[in-house]
C-alpha cells in the first residue's frame, strides 16, 4: 500500500499587476495545509497557477501596446517570485496559456457539444468584465455587479450554453450526501438560497466579441468562457486528457481533489458550475470546496482607487515570511472576514512570537549555556509539574490535529500556543537558576531537558505555518530525522547529549510606535486617515448640535473587535450581588467574562445564549475575578436586554 494521497489546489490567479495580502492569504492557507498533510505522511499534490485568458487581459495588453503573451510573461514571473518569497511549496504551477491545458479544454468542449450538454443559442444579458461573470437583470444590485459593485455591460451575441439545469438535482443530492462538501456550512446555505432555489440558469460558455482565449475547435469564432477554461485547470494540470500515459496515470492517482481552497467570492463557480462540468464529463467530484473569508484593510476592501492595497512583499521584507505567514493564519478564524491593522500585526508579532515563542527559546538556550555548558542533559526522575507539562503537550497535539483536519488554522495555532505559554510558566515555576544555585543537579537536568522537549514539540507542530524558524531551531538544538518528525511528538523521545548553540533572537521585539508609523505609511492608512480626517472636520461642523459622543472615524471603530460568543457556563460571583461570571465560547478560544447583570437574569437562563462580546478589551479584575472581555447589552431605565444574534451565526463571527 502506498501513502494516502492528498490533492489540494488554490484558485488560479488573474495576472493582476500586483497581488495583495488577500491573494497571498488563499495561497498561504493552502500551503499550510499541504505542509501539514506531508508531515502526516500523505502523498501530497499542491497545485497553483494563473488564469490568463479573457477580455480583461486582451484589453490591458492592448493598452500596453503588447500582444497578450509577452504582456503576461513578466507578470507571471512576478507572481512566481512572490510565491517563492513566501516559501509556497507547490508541486506544479499551471498557466492556462500552456498547450497541455488549452488542448484539453478544446477536447472537453467538443466532447460536451457531442453529448448535447452544450448547445448553440443567443446570450442576452449583463456581463461584468473585471469578474468575468454573467448576471441576470434581477441579480444586479442598483444596476451594478452584485459581486464587486462595478459597472456591467449589456451583451447580446451568439453563444454556446451549458445545460446546467440538467444536472441540478444530482448536484443537490451530492450536497445532501456529502455534508462536508462546502465549508464553512453557511456558504452552502448561500449557494442553495441565492443560486439553486431561484432556478439555476444554463450557463453561457462562449464569447464572440473578443479573441484572447481557447477557440472552439468546431466553430473557431467562439472563444471558450474563461471560467469553463479556468476551472478545468484542476484536471488538466495533473494529466486529464493528456496524450502521455504517465500523465494520465498521475490524474488517476490524485483525482478527485481533496480540497479546493478558494475565497468566498468564487465559491459559486467551484461548488455549482465545477461539479456540474465534472458530472457531464463522468468524473468524480472534489471532496471539498473551502470558501475562506476576505482580508480587508482600513477603509474596507483593498483597492487601488482607495489606496489601501497592502503589498505582501513589503511586509515580508520588513518582518520576514514566517512572521507574515503566522500573522495571516493566526489573526482571523479561517472562513471569516478579518481586518489587517498595523496594531494587530505588531501585537501578534510582539506577544506571540517575541514574548512567548522567541523568549522560550532564548531563555532555554541561555540557561543550558550557563548551567550545563550548552549541553542538553539526560532527564532524571519526574515530578507532578513535569507530568502536567507533558499532559499539556499531548492535549495540544490532539487539538492541533483536530483543528488542522478541520482547516481551522487560527485554532490550531491558539492550541499550539497553550504549550508554548505553559512551557514558559513551567520555567517560572521550576526556577532552574535556583536549582543551579542550590546544587540540585539531577532536578536541574530534568527541568532543562523538559524545557528543550517542549520547544521540540512546538517546533515540529509549527512547521505548516513557519518555514524558516523551524529549520533554524532544529539546527540550533541538534534535531534531525526521526527526532524531528510528527511521529516523534511524544514527550521524552527527543535526544540528549548534544550541544546547543546560542544564536540571535529569531523573533526580535518590535518598537510598537515606530512600527505602526511605518506600517501606516506602507499600507496607505495614513493617506486614508488624512482624507477621512478632512471629511470628519466637515461632518463634525454639521453635527455639533447632536446628542451623544463625538463622532469617530471608521479607523477608530475598527480598533474594537466585536465577536459572536456563546455562553457555556454562568455563575454568581461570590460576595458580589451584582456580578455574574461566564465562560464564553468565542470559537477559537473560551473566555472568562464578568458582567454586572445579576439583577436582571438568573445564571441558568443565560446558558447557551449567543451574545456579542467586545473581544479585545484589556483584561480587568472585578472583585478578584478576571474578566477577559465585555458582553454587550442595551438598557433603558430598569430594563436590560442582551444584544444577541441568531443561533445559526457561528461562535467567533465578527460583528461590525
Ligand atoms: N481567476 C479567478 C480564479 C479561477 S479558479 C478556477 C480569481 N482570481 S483572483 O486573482 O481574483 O483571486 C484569487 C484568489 O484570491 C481567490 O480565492 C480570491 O477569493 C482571493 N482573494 C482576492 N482578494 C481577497 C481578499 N481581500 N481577501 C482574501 N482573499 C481574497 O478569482
Amino acid at each position: 500500500m502506498g501513502k494516502p494521497t492528498f490533492y489540494i489546489t488554490t484558485p488560479i490567479y488573474y495576472p493582476n499587476d500586483r497581488l495583495h495580502i488577500g491573494h497571498a492569504y488563499t495561497t498561504v492557507a493552502a500551503d499550510a495545509m499541504a505542509r501539514y498533510k506531508r508531515l502526516r505522511g500523505y502523498d501530497v499534490f499542491f497545485l497553483t497557477g494563473t488564469d490568463e485568458h479573457g477580455q480583461k487581459i486582451q484589453t490591458r495588453a492592448a493598452q500596453a501596446g503588447l500582444a497578450p503573451k509577452p504582456f503576461l510573461d513578466p507578470i507571471i514571473e512576478w507572481i512566481q517570485g512572490l510565491w517563492k518569497k513566501l516559501n509556497i511549496s507547490y508541486d506544479d504551477f499551471i498557466r492556462t496559456t500552456e498547450q497541455r491545458h488549452t488542448k484539453v479544454v478544446e477536447d472537453i468542449f467538443e466532447k460536451l457539444l457531442k453529448k448535447g450538454d452544450i448547445y448553440l443559442s443567443e446570450y442576452e444579458g449583463w456581463y461584468c468584465t473585471p469578474d468575468e461573470s454573467f448576471w441576470l437583470e434581477r441579480e444586479l444590485k442598483d444596476g451594478k455587479c452584485p459581486e464587486c459593485g462595478r459597472e456591467v455591460q449589456f451583451v447580446r451575441e451568439e453563444s454556446y450554453f451549458f445545460r446546467m439545469s440538467k444536472y441540478v438535482d444530482r448536484l443537490v443530492q451530492y450536497y445532501e450526501e456529502n455534508p462536508g462538501f462546502i465549508e464553512p456550512i453557511g456558504r452552502k446555505t448561500e449557494m442553495l438560497k441565492n443560486f439553486i432555489e431561484p432556478g439555476l440558469q444554463d450557463l453561457c460558455v462562449s464569447r464572440t466579441s473578443f479573441d484572447w482565449g481557447v477557440h472552439v475547435k468546431s466553430d473557431p469564432k467562439h472563444v471558450v468562457y474563461v471560467w469553463l477554461d479556468a476551472l478545468t485547470n484542476y484536471i488538466t494540470a495533473i494529466g486529464y486528457g493528456s496524450d502521455d500515459p504517465q500523465k494520465r496515470a498521475q490524474f488517476e492517482h490524485y483525482w478527485p481533489a481533496d480540497v479546493h481552497v478558494v475565497g468566498k467570492d468564487i465559491v459559486r463557480f467551484h461548488s455549482i458550475y465545477w461539479p456540474i462540468i465534472l458530472m457531464a464529463l463522468d468524473l468524480p467530484l472534489p471532496k471539498k470546496v473551502y470558501g475562506h473569508g476576505f482580508f480587508l484593510a482600513k477603509g474596507g476592501k483593498m483597492s487601488k482607487s482607495k489606496g489601501n492595497v497592502i503589498d505582501p512583499l513589503q511586509l515580508v521584507d520588513r518582518y520576514g515570511r514566517d512572521a507574515f505567514r503566522y500573522f495571516l493564519l493566526r489573526e482571523v478564524p479561517f472562513g471569516q472576514d478579518g481586518i489587517f491593522t498595523p496594531e494587530g500585526l505588531v501585537e501578534r508579532l510582539n506577544y506571540d512570537l517575541a514574548n512567548d515563542f522567541g523568549n522560550l527559546i532564548h531563555r532555554t538556550v541561555a540557561m543550558l549555556t550557563r548551567f550545563n555548558d550548552g549541553v542538553v542533559p539526560a532527564p532524571g526522575q519526574r515530578q507532578a509539574v513535569d507530568e502536567a507539562l507533558q499532559q499539556v503537550a499531548a492535549d495540544a497535539q490532539k487539538a492541533v490535529e483536530e483543528a488542522m483536519d478541520a482547516m481551522q488554522f487560527s485554532v490550531a495555532l491558539a492550541e499550539l500556543w497553550t504549550l508554548v505559554r505553559r512551557a514558559n510558566k513551567y520555567i517560572d515555576e521550576c526556577q532552574p537558576w535556583k536549582l543551579h544555585k542550590e546544587g540540585e543537579t539531577e532536578r536541574l537536568h530534568t527541568v532543562l531537558y523538559n524545557m528543550v522537549e517542549a520547544i521540540r514539540l512546538a517546533t515540529i507542530m509549527v512547521q505548516p505555518f513557519m518555514t524558516d524558524a523551524p529549520v533554524a531551531i532544529a539546527k540550533q538544538f541538534g534535531w534531525s530525522g526521526d527526532a524531528f518528525s510528527w511521529t516523534s511528538l511524544s514527550f521524552g523521545e527527543g535526544p540528549n547529549g548534544q550541544k546547543v548553540t546560542e544564536e540571535k533572537p529569531l523573533f526580535p521585539r518590535l518598537d510598537v510606535e515606530k512600527e505602526i508609523e511605518a506600517l501606516e505609511e506602507m499600507t496607505g492608512a495614513k493617506a486614508l486617515q488624512n482624507t477621512e480626517d478632512a471629511g470628519k472636520d466637515k461632518e463634525a461642523a454639521k453635527s455639533e448640535a447632536k446628542p451623544g459622543k463625538a463622532q469617530i472615524g471608521i479607523d477608530t471603530f475598527d480598533q474594537v473587535e466585536l465577536r459572536v460568543g456563546q455562553i457555556k457556563t454562568a455563575a454568581k460571583v461570590e460576595g458580589a450581588d451584582k456580578l455574574l461570571q461566564f465562560q464564553v465560547d468565542l470559537g477559537f478560544e473560551t473566555r472568562q467574562i464578568v458582567s454586572g447583570i445579576a439583577k436582571y437574569f438568573t445564571p441558568e437562563e443565560l446558558v447557551g445564549k449567543k451574545v456579542i462580546v467586545v473581544a479585545n478589551l484589556k483584561p480587568v479584575k472585578l472583585r478578584g475575578v478576571e474578566s477577559q472581555g465585555m458582553i454587550l447589552a442595551a438598557s433603558e431605565g430598569d430594563t436590560l436586554t442582551l444584544a444577541t444574534v441568531p443561533d445559526t451565526m457561528p461562535n467567533g463571527a465578527i460583528v461590525k
